[in-house]
């Protein structure tokens, strides 16, 4: 008996992500990890870490992706964003699905997660509102805090219908070389 349907914004968030097999990716707000394991198929020598301040939700993620902790492509930790210690460009890509943080504490949060990616980094943020309107809302607060941050924002990409989806990506630019004389 087929399983019940993967959510069209955790299939849409992994399209905008092109996963290489051997990306660094950390998911903040994992959820029941559905996008984890989407995600572990197509890795070979990458891996996924994922975070969610609800111990139940990682509890549910662990059982859902347990062949893929075994094989050392998953890890999964019941932490909140302010409370993580990963290492200084421990990550390739970042991303977050329908996670309220980045508009209601952005500031902070954009900063750790800066200090996480390793330039060219990438972060992507995906929302799913209710209603158009909000997409408007949320750009507004998003794309400027993303710059106060030192990303690169990419054009937001919109995928208009029933129930709108928003992505927004921010880039970490590679660091200019030091030209000055010694
Ligand atoms: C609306 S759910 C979305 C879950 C999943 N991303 C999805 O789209 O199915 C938001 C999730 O983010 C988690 N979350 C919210 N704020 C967080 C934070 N600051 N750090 C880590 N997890 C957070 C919540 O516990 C919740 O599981």
């Amino acid at each position: 008996m087929a399983g019940p349907a993967i959510p069209e914004r955790l299939v849409w968030t992994i399209d905008q992500l092109d996963v290489r097999p051997t990306d660094r990716l950390l998911e903040i707000g994992c959820g029941r990890g559905i996008a984890v394991s989407l995600i572990c198929d197509r890795l070979t020598t990458g891996s996924i870490t994922a975070i969610d301040r609800s111990p139940v939700a990682i509890k549910a993620a662990q059982a859902r992706n347990r062949d893929h902790i075994a094989a050392g492509r998953a890890a999964f930790h019941a932490l909140a964003l302010a409370d993580t210690n990963f290492a200084k460009s421990g990550f390739d890509k970042i991303f977050a699905v329908n996670v309220n943080v980045f508009w209601t504490d952005g500031t902070r949060a954009l900063a750790a997660v800066r200090n996480m990616l390793a330039p060219p980094g990438v972060l992507h943020l995906v929302y799913q509102p209710p209603t158009a309107r909000q997409l408007t809302t949320l750009t507004g607060k998003l794309a400027p805090a993303l710059a106060r941050s030192g990303f690169s924002v990419d054009e937001p990409l919109v995928v208009e219908g029933g129930t709108p989806l928003l992505c927004i990506s921010g880039r970490i630019p590679m660091t200019a070389p030091d030209r000055r004389q010694t």
